[in-house]
């Protein structure tokens, strides 16, 4: 048993830029489920979107952001993070010096996807993930404790206050344990592992989401999942992801023959926004195509990518042929814990930072690189918030841990199962009949009403937050009957303006959707 002043759960950029930044006579636990680097964020390629070139301003990336988004998004939200953007890339490069330059020193800036100007920061090529998070671990401070392999499952919730005090979690030997923390942070990504094609770290699987859910906090537009055009493909499984930036560079995207697939689609080509780019791969390959990147006009390609290279190389691409084999897969969950732009959600006490968090930055389809940039954001505006109020303790009585319970096993199918049915029917093309398919599949297996999550083991909890998430999203995805960025319905091919513009689905667990 043990107390926190900040108990965070996740460990990616989010997780990290508010550790750092917290004032270190607040004591900081991190639970991670796994190493410490095994999240998204360590994977990023791409880099960190923020207007600093000579003819950029806020103002565009801010109109940018929102034409991605199909003007789903909170504009406040939006406005607030782009405006910071350029001072925290600044102020992380001043202490680290992370990112890539010239030979003049300046920030080398790259082009990607929906972007009006070249604005992506980068580090090491194609590595700013990984060395943004090397980074920020070698910054933490002695008051942050990091434990690995701690799964945490379930909120502690003080009833009498209405307010979340703590986490539940099993080590690896299955010994149950319950953290406690004045401010309780879920940190724990997305949910792109429900999909069988996916560019994802193993460990994200959905579990910030489903816990909060659980627990009664509001979850907000789930249907809007956003799928990367182009993800290695490689004998029926994906191996990987190819950045944007390889597009951003001059490559393109074509079938076996070699035609280009995107002219005549949108006004930016191989450049449009993903989810124009994904549907388009999508249908290629549904009328029986292959798609490449063909590559042949990057000169030095192994040198600007260096982790694409490595990817394709270890998968037995020969990129001396010019193309890459690829396949859209699941990216980023737009949707998530309904918070605000600093990360409050609908409990006191609990907050979601991250791709966890829904605060309406990402709209209905996220701009390219807007990710590390809206951890860093929160992780820096949480740390302030907290920073600026006095050690609480909150926790008037701490509940023990129960002796263990017998350990129970959950029936529900194999979650390969349950990947490969939300990719055909809540992928990248939805309609009422296969949405509906998937609810009663769903609604049967009665996930949501399990309890008790004491007796299962890790493995069963996994399942068991992957079927809420997709339980989540399928349900979402059959409530908005539009179309709009990540979220594309065949039976309503068309934004409907009127009936849905900035209409939010919220999720409340025994609520109504
Ligand atoms: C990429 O490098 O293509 C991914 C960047 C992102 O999703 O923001």
């Amino acid at each position: 048993m043990k107390k926190s002043d900040v108990l965070i759960i996740g460990s990616g950029v989010a997780a990290l830029q508010l550790s750092i930044l917290l004032s270190h006579d607040k004591n900081v636990r991190i639970l991670t489920k796994s190493h410490i680097k095994n999240a998204n964020s360590y994977l990023a390629q791409g880099g960190i979107a923020a207007a600093i070139g000579i003819q950029d301003d806020p103002s565009k990336h801010f109109a940018d952001t929102l034409e991605a988004g199909r003007f789903h998004n909170n504009e406040d939200t939006v406005r607030e993070i782009v405006n910071e953007a350029p001072k925290l890339i600044g102020d992380l490069d001043k202490q680290g010096n992370i990112f890539d330059k010239d030979q003049l020193g300046n920030l080398q800036l790259g082009l990607e996807g929906a972007h009006s100007e070249k604005r992506i920061v980068h580090s090491g090529g194609d590595a700013t993930g990984k060395n943004v998070i090397e980074y920020l671990i070698s910054k933490l401070p002695e008051s942050s404790k990091v434990e690995e392999n701690v799964f945490v499952y379930e909120l502690i919730m003080d009833h009498k206050q209405k307010r979340c005090i703590g986490a539940k979690a099993k080590t690896e030997d299955g010994t149950i344990r319950y953290f406690y923390g004045d401010y309780v942070i879920l940190a724990t990504g997305g949910c792109g592992q429900l999909y069988p094609y996916t560019s994802n770290a193993p460990t994200v699987t959905g579990d910030g989401i489903a816990m909060a859910y659980l627990a009664g906090a509001e979850i907000a537009d789930m249907e809007f999942i956003q799928f990367h055009p182009t993800i290695l493909y490689i004998n029926g499984e994906t191996k990987g992801l190819i950045s944007e930036a390889v597009r951003g560079e001059g490559a393109t995207l074509v079938t076996e023959d070699g035609t280009p697939i995107m002219e005549g689609v949108h006004p930016l080509k191989d450049l449009a926004p993903r989810h124009i780019v994904s549907k388009t791969i999508f249908d290629y390959i549904e009328k029986g195509h292959e798609v490449f990147l063909d590559i042949r006009s990057i000169n030095d390609f192994e040198k600007r990518f260096p982790s694409v290279t490595a990817i394709c190389q270890n998968n037995r691409v020969n990129l001396s042929e010019g193309r890459i084999p690829v396949v859209p897969g699941s990216h980023f969950l737009m949707g998530g814990i309904k918070t605000d732009v600093m990360g409050c959600t609908s409990i006191n006490g609990l907050f979601a930072i991250g791709e966890a968090a829904c605060t309406g930055l990402h709209g209905a389809n996220r701009l390219a690189s807007n990710s590390l940039l809206e951890g860093l954001y929160q992780g820096k505006k949480l740390s302030q918030w907290i920073n600026s109020h006095s050690k609480k303790n909150l926790i008037p009585d701490f509940p023990r841990p129960v002796p263990f319970l017998q350990e129970k096993s959950v029936f529900l199918p194999d979650v390969q199962v349950l990947k490969e049915r939300m990719m055909k029917r809540v992928g990248i093309v939805r309609s009422k009949e296969l949405l509906e398919e998937q609810q009663n599949w769903l609604q049967q297996l009665q996930v949501c009403e399990l309890t008790e999550f004491d007796a299962y083991s890790t493995q069963d909890l996994t399942a068991i937050f992957m079927y809420v998430s997709a339980t989540l999203i399928t349900e979402s995805a059959l409530t908005r009957t539009e179309s709009r960025g990540g979220h594309f319905r065949c039976d309503f091919p068309d934004e409907d303006d009127e009936n849905w513009l900035k209409k939010i689905i919220i999720q409340k667990h025994k609520g109504e959707v």
